[in-house]
């Protein structure tokens, strides 16, 4: 046993390394999860069990302010096996519906297991005797029964920060059982939505012989004592609400927000999409209803622009690769039919940018269009509400993004329907500013009160509730 009584278990460490002449570097990339765990890790003397992102890279764990960092190294052929190939290219399309086709390969899925067995080992050297594990999102599917195994004094919680699909979906997997009772090694599984939580349920009930009732599914008891219960249940994450609201609301970024508008032009309208360049996202469907609008002169350049930020994303997977040429020619095109010097319909950026200047953009559009085929959360919907603190704005939701379940006060529309995806967008441009102001209001409240610091205690609290693991009903 080790020392650490919080371990946190991520495919990804939150740092950005760098190789320089003198060695390596690392520092601290605050993402959403790290900013809400490191105040909860200074507290409970927490380490981060994660991969540094380059291949073959064997680093030794260190620390990083309040947090113990331990590097898990992937040979480069594990990279292509178990990040490129089982993660993203098997379980990342079948777990969103199978928007474009999962591959299954049983030597990407060998990688699976021995990668796995890596961090389950990593997080059982460095947790403390009784000590608390939290394992993160769909790299880590088996982290939890193998952990399990190996420590079975400890708590262990699995949260998956993507959709769960159906049955009729899952059980395309050739290893759907091994990953069924893979998370049942969790005393919690925690999902974005409700439905998420119920399809995990209903693939317990059909690839294994466990009894479920309500959202507890429990395991052993007749053979194999002592029986144990797993509850699954649905915490949907959120972002750090108060600072981005007072990010917002600095002079840098008010100015910068006007700027951007100049720049652009000082069109009428601008309209804004920001995504990972991922085929989950529905950038095509919205390219598509933008070029159509445009054709139907139903608006025109340079009064309204549309500025799309996609940030680079898993691009040697083939998928993603054909992605961005799809997207890239599409943009082309339009801007080719619909632009003119200096006037472009679309500013289309394929970078990432800090987050200073991602709520500088939020600030400066008019519309946000969020148009996922499928998504865990996403939040960008919720980063664009929380920046909004002048209460101007308008949200175009897709409902299949798990974020529609609680912001019911955007346009909720279906990518899918491009014409009503249309509608939307002119309802959004033309809608009065008493309309925005009432509902832009109140879907602040709902990402004021529900913060992912409140989501990190709230999965946590429950974790460290349920009853020690030989508790008999
Ligand atoms: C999604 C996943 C995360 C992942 C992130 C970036 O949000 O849920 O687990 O870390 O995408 O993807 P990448 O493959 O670069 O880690």
């Amino acid at each position: 046993a080790g020392e650490y009584d919080l371990v946190v278990v991520a495919n990804r460490l939150p740092v950005d390394v760098t190789v320089t002449d003198s060695g390596i570097e690392t520092t601290r990339a605050p993402g959403g999860l790290v900013t809400a765990l490191a105040p909860i890790m200074r507290d409970a003397d927490g380490a981060w069990v994660g991969w540094a992102g380059t291949p073959d890279l064997e680093l030794d764990a260190f620390d990083d302010d309040d947090i113990f960092m331990v590097p898990v190294d992937l040979s480069a052929t594990e990279v292509e096996a178990y990040y490129e190939g089982f993660s993203n290219g098997t379980l990342w399309p079948l777990l969103h519906d199978a928007v474009v086709d999962p591959e299954f390969h049983r030597a990407w899925w060998n990688s699976y297991v021995t990668v796995n067995r890596r961090f389950a080992t990593a997080a059982a050297k460095a947790a403390a005797p009784g000590g608390t594990v939290w394992v993160q999102d769909y790299q880590l599917m088996l982290v939890p029964s193998l952990l399990r195994a190996l420590r079975p004094d400890l708590k262990i919680g699995f949260f998956l920060h993507i959709p769960f699909p159906p049955p009729e979906i899952f059980s395309q997997l050739p290893w759907r059982k091994q990953v069924v009772e893979g998370m049942l090694g969790a005393d919690l599984v925690g999902t974005q939505r409700v439905s998420d939580a119920a399809n995990i349920l209903r693939s317990v009930r059909r690839h294994t012989d466990l009894t479920t009732r309500g959202q507890v599914v429990t395991v052993g008891g007749r053979w194999t004592r002592p029986e144990r219960h797993v509850r699954i249940a649905a915490f949907p994450i959120s972002i750090d609400t108060t600072a981005i609201a007072a990010l917002a609301e600095t002079p840098e970024v008010i100015e910068r927000a006007a700027q951007i508008r100049r720049e652009l032009g000082d069109p009428a309208v601008m309209l804004l999409g920001v995504d990972r360049l991922d085929y989950t996202k529905g950038i095509r469907h919205r390219l598509k209803a933008f070029g159509e609008l445009l054709e139907d002169g139903s608006v025109s350049v340079p009064d309204v622009t549309l500025v799309q930020v996609a940030s680079p994303s898993r691009e040697q997977v083939e998928r993603y690769k054909v992605l961005r040429d799809d997207v890239e020619v599409t943009v082309g095109r339009i801007n080719g039919d619909h632009g003119a010097l200096g006037k472009a319909a679309i500013h289309y950026m394929h970078h990432s940018y800090p987050l200073e200047e991602m709520v500088a953009m939020y600030r400066a559009a008019d519309v946000m269009l969020v148009t996922a085929l499928r998504d865990g959360m996403n939040l960008v919907a919720k980063e664009y509400i929380a920046a909004r603190t002048d209460l101007d704005g308008v949200l175009v939701l897709s409902e299949f993004a798990g974020a529609a379940d609680e912001l019911g006060q955007a346009l909720i529309i279906n990518p899918h329907d491009i014409d009503g995806l249309k509608r939307a967008i002119m309802e959004a441009i033309s809608m009065s500013s008493r309309e925005k102001r009432r509902r832009m209001r109140s879907l602040r409240r709902r990402v004021i009160d529900s913060d992912v610091q409140s989501w990190a205690a709230s999965f946590l609290g429950t974790l460290r509730a349920t009853p020690a693991r030989d508790s008999h009903v």
